[in-house]
């Protein structure tokens, strides 16, 4: 939640590019946004309400000139969306952002005693604490500084009398440092600093870093140096952009044909039968001892885990239980050193994914990571991290990483059941080369868009809808209502189709359009009586069906055909017209598709 940007250079006006920084990271937070620069006459700060739009057009009539600036994007936690709760905040000449929370912000508030608070964040208690516990240096009163912090921080900071200096510090919260020509940057993700450079460092948990223009220091808390490498980011700054599409949603969409090729890229040999998974250090005789599988995730990726323990343990044999992290977190970790605890993360900062793992390592399982950012907390602190591969995702509406979730389960289910015994070469060839395959069954289903866009026009109107599946495909219908809700604000359920008898039911009539995922499987006969007995119930049923179906599309009002794969690989087929029907509904609805109202992408906060 909450981006920070900064920079420091000589001369050039950064003002400008930090806008632009900021609307990258937009996504992560929306609802105020702020600059501080150093300027000949003191730091100057403008703050907004609103999206970067409101600040930007601020400060094309009211610029800022200056080439040391500060910048943040907020998604409010302590305090509301208003002017005053807005970063960057200001104690004297010291002005700071922040992004996660500081637990113990109330105690030090008692504490600080006379100090005067000017507004009901937790952040503004860094500046105050900075201030009081001065020492003519700023990353030296930092270190001190972040000592008496408890909580998630990451921290950007200047002081007036030090005009080129910018301090930055991070526990629990993402930063990354851009290193330019003359100049340094500042971000909490990758795609803000793309359009000025692609090398960058990724700090660490307790580093203080000093960002001058010709020189970067990183220390840790107690002043020690620390050595951190230049990483060469292979992502350019196109492929965080809509490149022609009216939102970073659709264009994700309409790119997971590539990222399964992608995910897939290296790691299959068909011929032989292999999988070969890159970042998995676990070796073949740990994986035949492992004794249960145990998966912890949110929001989308969570249901990339309920379709990834389908897989597992259809292919391997090993029990597997799929846990949300938020939920696991507060239980005693049954786990020990036969289980695998696999962390699933798109951007690898969830702070509750994070803990959940951390307790997992520490009862002694093997731990595993599948995320998307190399450079996030969670692939940085394993030993085991299998990328995704699915490039930047910026819409806040998971698709293609989610589809990269997916690719990689599926392959870590193929191992893990080669390796187990329990598929044979030949298994293990046929099913390789069904995966090859699969990106050209996703472009088909990508081709159910304007019937979507068409039905979309219609669900529009609906107040509520229900979504069921079976078997693999039930986290799909779990996932389609997500995607629906999140983006529309249309109330949507998922359900297991068995359910339905068993209470559900009872909200069907007319009003209630049923999402129903009832393609070719081992349950279609049962999933089409449950489509009749919705339409019998007068309920509108919009049916995901496979080429040639006849039964089901007879009983829907309308129908989104993809092309026939099997069951175990129709979840990456069936979620796609799913994507682009909540996609058509939240534009038929005006909703603001890529930055949902409430919702940030990377959720650091528990
Ligand atoms: O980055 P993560 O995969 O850990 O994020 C988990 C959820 O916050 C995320 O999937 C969220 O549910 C999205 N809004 C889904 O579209």
């Amino acid at each position: 939640m909450c981006g920070i940007v900064g920079c420091t250079t000589h001369g050039a006006e950064v003002v400008g590019g930090l806008i632009e920084s900021l609307k990258r990271l937009e996504y992560r937070g929306y609802d105020s946004a702020g600059i501080a620069a150093q300027t000949p006459t003191g730091i100057g700060i403008v703050r907004r309400v609103g999206k970067i739009r409101e600040l930007e057009s601020h400060l094309l009539t009211e610029p800022l000139h200056s080439s040391t600036a500060i910048g943040h994007t907020r998604w409010a936690t302590h305090g509301r969306p208003t002017e005053a709760n807005a970063h960057p905040h200001r104690c004297g000449k010291l002005v700071v952002v922040h992004n996660g929370i500081i637990e113990n912000y109330l105690e030090l508030r008692q504490e600080l005693g006379d100090a005067v608070f000017q507004s009901e964040t937790d952040t503004e208690v860094v500046a105050h604490l900075v201030a009081k516990l001065w020492n003519g240096d700023l990353a030296a009163t930092v270190r001190l500084a972040v000592g008496r912090l408890e909580g998630s921080f990451a921290l950007a900071l200047m002081h007036e009398d030090m005009p080129d200096l910018i301090v930055a510090a991070r526990r629990d919260s993402p930063l990354v440092i851009g290193v330019g020509d003359a100049a340094h940057w500042l971000a909490s993700d990758v795609p803000a600093l793309l359009p000025w450079t692609r090398r960058v460092i990724y700090l660490e948990d307790g580093d203080v870093a000093e960002l001058r223009p010709d020189t970067l220091r990183v220390t840790d808390t107690s002043g020690k140096v620390q050595q951190r490498d230049i990483v060469e980011i292979s992502w350019s700054a196109e492929m965080a952009e809509k490149g022609g599409y009216a939102h970073f949603m659709l264009k994700e969409i309409h790119e997971q044909p590539t990222t399964v090729a992608n995910a897939l890229l290296g790691r299959i040999a068909e011929k032989s039968g292999l999988v070969t998974l890159e970042g998995l250090n676990i070796d073949d005789d740990t994986l035949r001892t492992l004794r249960r599988v145990s998966i912890v995730a949110c929001g989308t990726s969570w249901h990339a885990a309920q379709v990834g323990r389908f897989l597992i343990e259809q292919d391997s044999g090993l029990p597997v239980e799929v846990d949300y992290a938020s939920e696991a977190i507060y239980r005693e970790p049954l786990l020990g050193r036969d289980d695998l605890l696999i962390a699933i993360s798109q951007s690898g900062e969830t702070a509750d994914t994070r803990a959940a793992l951390r307790r997992g390592r520490e009862a002694g399982a093997h731990t595993l990571v599948i995320c998307n950012v190399a450079g996030s907390s969670m692939a940085r602190d394993s030993t085991n991290v299998l990328l995704t591969y699915a490039g930047p995702e910026i819409g806040v509406a998971s698709t293609k990483a989610f589809m990269g979730q997916l690719t990689v389960l599926s392959l870590l289910a193929l191992k893990l059941g080669a390796v187990r015994g329990r598929l044979t070469d030949d298994v293990m060839r046929q099913r390789l080369h069904e995966l090859k395959t699969l990106p050209h069954a996703i472009e088909a289903a990508l081709r159910t868009s304007d019937e979507a866009r068409s039905i979309a026009g219609e669900l529009a109107a609906a107040r509520d809808a229900l979504f069921i599946g079976r078997g693999v495909n039930y986290p799909i219908a779990l996932e389609g209502a997500l995607k629906l809700k999140e983006i529309s604000y249309i109330h949507a359920e998922g359900y297991p189709a068995g359910e339905m008898k068993h209470g559900p039911i009872a909200l069907i009539d007319a009003q209630m359009p049923v999402i129903a995922v009832a393609t070719r499987s081992a349950t279609y006969p049962i999933m089409a009586g449950n489509v009749e007995e919705a339409r019998s119930r007068a309920a509108r049923v919009i049916a995901v069906v496979s080429e040639g179906d006849d039964r089901v599309a007879r009983a829907a009002w309308r129908t989104l055909v993809v092309p026939a794969v099997p069951e175990n690989l129709s979840p990456l087929v069936n979620i796609v017209p799913l994507q682009l029907l909540a996609y058509w509904t939240a534009v038929a609805r005006n909703a603001d598709v890529d930055q949902p109202r409430n919702l940030a992408k990377t959720v650091t906060v528990q």
